[in-house]
């Protein structure tokens, strides 16, 4: 039997994908909320889940740690996508990249001063570009979640993040004050697998675009 391993990120990803994956004819049978289970049987003997967090999941595909994986385009954009096939925009868990600041804070003004920014954010790759596109230099500060609370202390001017209702923003009376990107997850796939596992993942794939709701 070839088992076929797909890694996902608890939350948006793991919920949205579900009904993608009950078009492939397959059911998880555990919820990740409540096991801690890290391999999540499946209905099919030949199919795993193997939950790990959402900035590892181009890399467990990358490495063959899974064939497969639902990420989001803001994560592969960091990961580099290096020995990935990325067949698919599965158009869920949809947010947008931004940057924002404190309420109080004049940005256009910053801006156009040239001035140099300090921009906290997760997202250094797509920061860092951003900014150079525009002509703006920055001094970027990497942090690993929680941006928002960078420029409420001080330590940073803007944050660059993802944004889905706007409500962590406003809770901490920050504006979006430019959308860099919109995003949404793709599914990726380990490209020695595709060749090695092809009929299976074929299926899978093929199930998944078939699945996959346009709005
Ligand atoms: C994400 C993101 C924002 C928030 C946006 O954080 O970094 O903080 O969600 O969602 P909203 O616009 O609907 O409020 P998350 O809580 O996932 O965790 P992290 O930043 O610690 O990774
Ligand atoms: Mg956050």
């Amino acid at each position: 039997m070839t088992m076929i391993t797909l890694a996902l990120s608890k939350g948006r990803i793991f919920d949205e994908t579900m009904p993608l994956l009950a078009a492939a004819g397959i059911e998880v049978l555990e919820d990740p909320e409540t096991s801690r289970k890290l391999i999540l049987p499946t209905n099919q003997p030949s199919v795993r889940v193997v939950m790990v967090r959402a900035t590892d999941v181009p890399t467990y595909v990358q490495y063959g740690g899974a064939d497969l994986g639902v990420t989001g385009k803001d994560t592969l954009i960091e990961h580099g996508g290096q020995g990935l096939f990325r067949p698919l925009d599965l158009n869920i868990a949809k947010c947008r990249v931004s940057v924002a600041v404190r309420s109080d804070f004049d940005y256009a003004h910053a801006v156009t001063q040239g001035s140099r920014l300090k921009v906290a954010t997760k997202y250094t790759l797509i920061a860092r570009d951003f900014f150079a596109s525009k002509g703006v230099h920055v001094d970027l500060i990497k942090l690993y979640g929680s941006m928002e609370l960078a420029p409420l202390t001080g330590m940073a001017d803007a944050i660059v993040d993802l944004v889905s209702t706007g409500n962590t923003l406003k809770a901490n009376h920050l504006v979006e004050v430019e959308r860099i990107m919109d995003i949404s997850s793709h599914l990726v796939v380990n490209q020695a697998a595709l060749k090695l596992k092809q009929a299976p993942l074929r299926h899978i794939i093929d199930a998944f675009a078939s699945a996959i709701r346009q709005d």
